[in-house]
């Protein structure tokens, strides 16, 4: 049977309204209460495979009490938690650490245990996967993940906009669209299961050394429809890595209109779309897309009224880089539009509209599109038919030589008489 305490601390992770969260921060610091009330674990990670040694015909187990996981170093610091890489003693592979920078916080606890059990019933191979959760020697929540080694696509963005040569060699437009297209396989997968991430960022992606992608940290996750699963802890502004408390809840610089503008329980899974657009337009331009330096109130009001850029914005060129394609350009537009009514329905739509854009099929909304398209058809019926294609293209360029040559003659005619 809980006791007195035990009962409180139930309380404190379970509840959804505001005045339980007022009563749990005023209740001292909720993870010492969880543990002293003996709900939380006291129990450390320590191996529990043996050594083995063999000698000859014999084998021998020598028991290690060493901790299972050690620290090696710092992998990232985001908002709310710490990630490490760690050396699992017991498997003898390495993995990523995560632990809350204030674990008295009883709200970034609450979202702590919800990204676990969100993180955990998630299985893509477009999402981090989560191997254990365990305390620490010193009593500290942390919870295992599978060690991405490779970068941040925030990282990645700055080498591109630093103009290193080798990520421009390694990221061409097409690698950049494999990596976006990762990224809303990741979505589509959590939208198709009433999620939404809410937090969707260069940050928060990670692009592994075979150039897999992976969607992090889903402390601020939340299902859709409200049915009461995942609490909605009061709002977190999270701004150039800080987090603050507010009326809305995201990173300010890469939320949609609508969570700029507070309505948290509408949310739905184009708001995750939304966001994943900035990501392509940073990627694609290399440039923020509301500028960093902004304050919070500043990038909050910029991120309710920011219009999508037009096709002739001088953003889309750029020393380093080609111009971004003008299908590309047409695509973030309608990605990035105000109206979520005006936006893509769903990651599946994004997904089939951009095959459709890299195979060249894009849809004509400009005389460069026009063009575009044409020429593509045009390559296909000369693949389909080599012949016929070379016969009309030799007749086309007939054409167009006699016509040069009539227009000379007529010029040297004037000129002559
Ligand atoms: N599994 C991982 N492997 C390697 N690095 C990671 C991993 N998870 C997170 N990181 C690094 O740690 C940073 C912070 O992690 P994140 O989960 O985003 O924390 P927060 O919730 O505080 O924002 C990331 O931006 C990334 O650099
Ligand atoms: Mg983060």
């Amino acid at each position: 049977m809980a006791t007195q305490g035990q009962h409180e601390v139930t309380q404190t992770v379970d509840k959804t309204d505001a005045t339980s969260l007022q009563r749990t921060s005023a209740h001292s610091e909720s993870l010492s209460a969880l543990r002293a009330s003996g709900l939380l674990s006291r129990t450390t990670g320590l191996t529990v495979l043996p050594e083995v040694t063999s000698q000859d015909d014999l084998l021998t187990f020598k028991h290690r009490d060493e901790l299972r996981y050690q620290k090696e170093h710092l992998l990232g610091r985001g908002g709310m938690g710490e990630v490490q890489l760690a050396l699992d003693q017991d498997i003898g592979r390495r993995v990523a650490v995560k632990r809350l920078i204030n674990e008295d916080d009883p709200r970034a606890l609450a979202r702590f245990v919800d990204e676990v059990r969100t993180v955990g019933n998630l299985e893509h191979p477009n999402i981090v996967p989560i191997h254990d959760v365990s305390v620490d020697a010193d009593g500290s929540l942390f919870f295992v993940m599978k060690y991405v080694e490779g970068e941040t696509l925030a990282s990645i963005i700055d080498k591109l906009a630093s103009g290193d040569e080798a990520a421009h060699r390694r990221f061409p437009f097409e690698a950049r669209l494999d990596l976006f297209t990762g990224l809303l396989r990741a979505l589509q997968y959590a939208h198709d299961r009433g999620l939404v991430h809410r937090d969707v960022k260069p940050e928060n992606i990670m692009v592994g050394r075979f150039g897999e992608v992976m969607l992090m940290d889903w402390g601020i996750a939340r299902r859709t429809g409200g049915d009461g699963l995942r609490a909605d802890h009061p709002t977190t502004v999270r701004a150039a890595g800080e987090t603050l408390d507010g009326t809305v809840i995201g990173t300010p610089r890469y939320m949609s209109p609508e969570q700029a503008s507070g309505q948290i329980a509408e949310l739905d899974g184009r708001s995750d779309l939304y966001s994943a657009f900035i990501v392509l337009y940073e990627l694609l331009t290399t440039r923020s897309y509301i500028e960093p330096t902004a304050s919070v109130i500043q990038s909050v009001a910029a991120a309710r009224d920011r219009q999508p850029p037009k096709v002739t914005d001088p953003v889309f060129s750029n020393p380093h880089q080609n111009s971004v394609p003008s299908e590309l350009r047409h695509f973030l537009r309608r990605g990035l539009a105000t109206r979520k009514e005006e936006r893509f329905a769903d990651a599946s739509d994004v997904i089939h509209e951009l095959e459709k854009v890299r195979s060249g099929a894009c849809a004509v909304q400009c005389p460069l599109t026009f063009i575009k398209a044409n020429s593509t058809r045009y390559e296909r019926f000369l693949d389909a038919h080599p012949l016929l294609g070379m016969l009309t293209t030799a007749i086309a360029l007939c054409a167009c030589a006699s016509g040069l040559i009539a227009w000379a003659m007529l010029l040297l005619f004037r000129f002559a008489s």
